[in-house]
Order: C-alpha cells, then sequence, then structure tokens
C-alpha cells in the first residue's frame, strides 16, 4: 500500500485544486463518478467515486447530527477519518463554519470529500496523512471522529474492498485506530475544545473510555443508535471472523445481538473537553 501523505487538496465552493499535490491523479480516481450511487440527507448529496471509500452510514449521519448542532460557526473544526467527508460537509453547510479541515489516510477518500463539498458547495480543505500528522496541533475547537472499529482476527479478514478495510479494520479488538484517535484529538485541540467521537460496541468500548478517561474530562455519552453490522454482510468473512467475535462477545469485550438473523450492535457519540 502507497500512500502519498504529502497530497493536499484544497476546496472550495465549486473548485478543486491540488496544491502541492497531482490532480491528474485526483482525476482518475474519481473519473467514474457520473456513475457513482448518491445518498442525500439533510439537502446534501454524496457521490461515492468507487468502492474503496466509506459511504456515509447510520452511524456517520448520527456523528454528523450531533456535531451540527454543537458547532458555532467561528469554530475551528477537525474532522479525522473524513471518509466521503460527510461530517466536515455538514458543519460547513448546515452550521455554517467557516474554517473546516478534514484528513484521511485513503487518497481516494480524500478526493470523494473534496468531490462531495464541491458538489455541496462546501469550503473545506482536505489533506491525506495518518490522523492528526497532516494538522497543526492545539489549535481546534472542535474534532470530530469516526475511526475504524471493527474486530479483525490476526490473521485474517472480512473480505471488504482495500478502502473499506482500511476504514473498518481497528485491530484485534476493533479499538487500536480508535484509541490513536483520541491521542491525536488531543493533541489537535486547544484548551478547553471538544472532541466528539463516534464508537460502535462491537469494539472493545470500554477500553477506548479509559484511554479517554485518563486524557479528557466531562465526558459524556451525547447520542446512541442501534446499527448493522454491516462486515459480516457486505463483506466475505474468512479466517473465521464470525468466532473471533462470538470469542468476544463471550469475554464480554464486545457487544453484538442478532435480530430476526441480522447482527447489530449500538453506536454512541462519546463528547469530551480536553
Ligand atoms: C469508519 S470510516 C468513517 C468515514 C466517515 N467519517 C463517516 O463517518 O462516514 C473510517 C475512515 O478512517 C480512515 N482511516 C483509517 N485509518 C486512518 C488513519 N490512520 N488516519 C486517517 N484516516 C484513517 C479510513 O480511510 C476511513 O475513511
Amino acid at each position: 500500500m502507497v500512500i502519498d501523505t504529502g497530497m493536499r487538496i484544497e476546496t472550495s465552493g465549486a473548485f478543486v485544486h491540488g496544491v502541492r499535490g497531482d490532480v491528474t491523479q485526483l482525476e482518475a480516481l474519481n473519473q467514474n463518478i457520473s456513475d457513482a450511487p448518491t445518498i442525500r440527507w439533510r439537502g446534501l448529496e454524496f457521490d461515492l467515486p468507487n468502492q474503496d471509500v466509506y459511504p456515509p452510514k447510520k452511524a456517520s449521519l448520527l456523528l454528523a447530527s450531533v456535531a451540527t448542532s454543537r458547532v458555532q460557526p467561528s469554530d475551528r473544526v477537525l474532522d479525522l477519518c473524513t471518509g466521503s467527508g460527510v461530517i466536515a460537509i455538514a458543519v460547513a453547510r448546515i452550521a455554517g463554519v467557516a474554517s473546516v479541515h478534514a484528513g484521511d489516510i485513503n487518497p481516494h477518500a480524500v478526493a470523494s470529500a473534496s468531490l462531495n463539498a464541491s458538489r455541496n458547495g462546501a469550503s473545506i480543505v482536505a489533506l491525506v496523512g495518518d490522523l492528526d500528522g497532516p494538522f497543526e496541533p492545539g489549535l481546534y475547537d472542535f474534532v470530530t471522529v469516526h475511526p475504524p472499529a471493527v474486530p479483525y482476527p490476526a490473521p485474517g479478514s472480512w473480505g471488504l474492498s482495500w478502502g473499506m478495510e482500511i476504514a473498518t479494520n481497528g485491530g484485534i479488538d476493533g479499538t487500536d485506530v480508535a484509541i490513536r484517535s483520541v491521542l491525536a484529538a488531543k493533541r489537535s485541540l486547544r484548551e478547553g475544545g471538544r472532541l466528539l467521537l463516534l464508537l460502535p460496541r462491537w469494539c472493545h468500548f470500554e477500553r477506548v473510555l479509559d484511554v479517554l478517561r485518563g486524557n479528557f474530562r466531562d465526558i459524556t455519552e451525547s447520542a446512541v443508535q442501534p446499527i448493522d453490522f454491516f462486515p459480516a454482510t457486505e463483506g466475505r468473512p474468512e479466517n473465521d471472523a464470525m468466532g473471533h467475535m462470538q470469542r468476544l462477545v463471550d469475554a464480554r469485550a464486545i457487544r453484538l445481538e442478532e435480530n430476526n438473523g441480522t447482527l447489530f450492535s449500538y453506536a454512541s457519540v462519546i463528547e469530551a473537553y480536553k
């Protein structure tokens, strides 16, 4: 996997231009945009140019709803793990925030976020990189993040696309990137700034909460919703991925339930102050 962390894409209104990056590469990434499925939510539209970008799902929209109700137009907002850009774009368009930065390690996601921003007339700066790597520390009033948090057996996978594996792989108990995201958010926030973290209970929720308690204050659960465990249906689980989940359930590390043959868990938005 080759990731160009030097690529920078700025989106402003209808314009998408690479500042240090390769625009031709971005155009190639999005050449199938006209065939892409469209997701609509609260007057916004999201095109998904390829299967390597995580589409806005119910959990994404839960975080977008909470975020738009918390931020003020003058806030500086950083959306880590931006994917399609849904949260960054919602904050810019629905809450009218002028300064929205977004990052993702997957260049396809950053290109998609930039195109979705243009399509919705949102002004965001989207950068490729590992979590807070490309962003100035101590600057932001809010950090939003919906990290990959699906447990993966080692070795083994859920048989998802390359991009969807990056978007879901949270390591053995689902917490690897979530914990790193909490620490990245702490570095990025100003004193008194606020983290909004989307965390599913199909990862080892308590382990992430412990790290939050050690680094943030006034931690609250602002919203909870049931969400389908999509890797079981959208992927082709291999190497005993389901058995791995069952063992985590038996150890009371994660929560996964069944309703009429559909596996589901719960997604929470955790709010915490630096
Ligand atoms: C669960 S998806 C969330 C996407 C979007 N924020 C949403 O709510 O729909 C997680 C995203 O994190 C990105 N990601 C995974 N590891 C990352 C890392 N180390 N640094 C930055 N982004 C990462 C993936 O590429 C993916 O787009």
